[in-house]
């Protein structure tokens, strides 16, 4: 099985999303997945030009040539699409949204009704019954922060018919890196093991149990304790900026 997996964070591996993102893809490994990481940052990717040379002029092909044609290629042939991302605004970060619009020549322009809904009709090789999982991290408390996001992922995957099979998702994101200094009590290690345990079950089973992903979203600590002590944190920060 082969398994596509797109970072969007500009902070690549050294970032909270790959904290949750890589353990699950080892998950999917240790059950046999064939796996690749891609990172928007290393990527050329030039926004859509919205000019439909792609339906009408060149079908199928881009006029822009950057890296967006191996992408092409390897979505093509990936069983399984993850997108990472830091939520950035609500949403996914700007260039894993340039990506996901620069998949528009893999639809053709005509429009049927699928499932009740208008589609592109999809053009050999973009075709349904794959899968689509989001892994995203936020800096807020609250799990409703995902909502847009989830709700976008969950649209796009019906749009390229393909099937959503679920999010890791990861409020409280920066206390993952900085632990101690959050004053957390109790380690996350039950976090990372969850993320690896959804990646395993997602190969064997073809489905994330809730119980597993409700582990890799768990409370940390109370809202008031997180607020209290992340602000003691951006105020340490600032006055040692202010003290230079
Ligand atoms: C431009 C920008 C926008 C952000 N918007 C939100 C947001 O809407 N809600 C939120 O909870 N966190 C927001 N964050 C915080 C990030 O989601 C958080 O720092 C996350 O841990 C970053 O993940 P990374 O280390 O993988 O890049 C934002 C951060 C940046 C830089």
């Amino acid at each position: 099985m082969k398994v596509l997996a797109i970072n969007g964070s500009p902070k690549m591996d050294k970032g909270n999303t790959a904290l949750i993102l890589n353990p699950f893809l080892e998950g999917m490994r240790e059950a046999g997945a064939e796996v690749e990481i891609l990172y928007t940052k290393k990527l050329k990717i030039n926004p859509c030009q919205g000019c439909f040379n792609c339906w009408f002029k060149t079908p199928g092909q881009c006029f822009q040539k950057d890296d967006m044609e191996s992408v092409r290629e390897k979505y093509r042939d990936a069983d399984i699409v993850v997108y990472a991302t830091p939520l950035y605004v609500d949403g996914m970060t700007g260039p894993l949204k340039n990506l996901l619009d620069r998949l528009v020549p893999g639809a053709q322009p005509f429009i049927q009704v699928k499932d009740g809904h208008s589609r592109h009709v999809p053009r050999e090789g973009f075709q349904y019954g794959r899968k689509v999982v989001l892994v995203s991290n936020c800096g807020f408390w609250e799990m409703d922060n995902f909502e847009p996001l989830v709700h976008h992922m969950k649209a796009l995957a019906a749009n390229m018919g393909r099937e959503f099979a679920g999010a890791l998702l990861r409020p409280c994101g920066p206390v993952l890196g900085l632990g101690a200094v959050f004053g957390i009590k109790r380690p996350v290690d039950d976090i990372f093991e969850a993320a690896r345990e959804a990646g395993r079950q997602l190969i064997r089973e073809g489905k994330m149990s809730e119980e597993t992903l409700k582990i890799v979203s768990r409370e940390l600590m109370p809202r008031e304790e997180y607020i209290n002590n992340a602000n003691r944190i951006f105020q340490q920060m600032l006055s040692a900026v202010t003290k230079k």
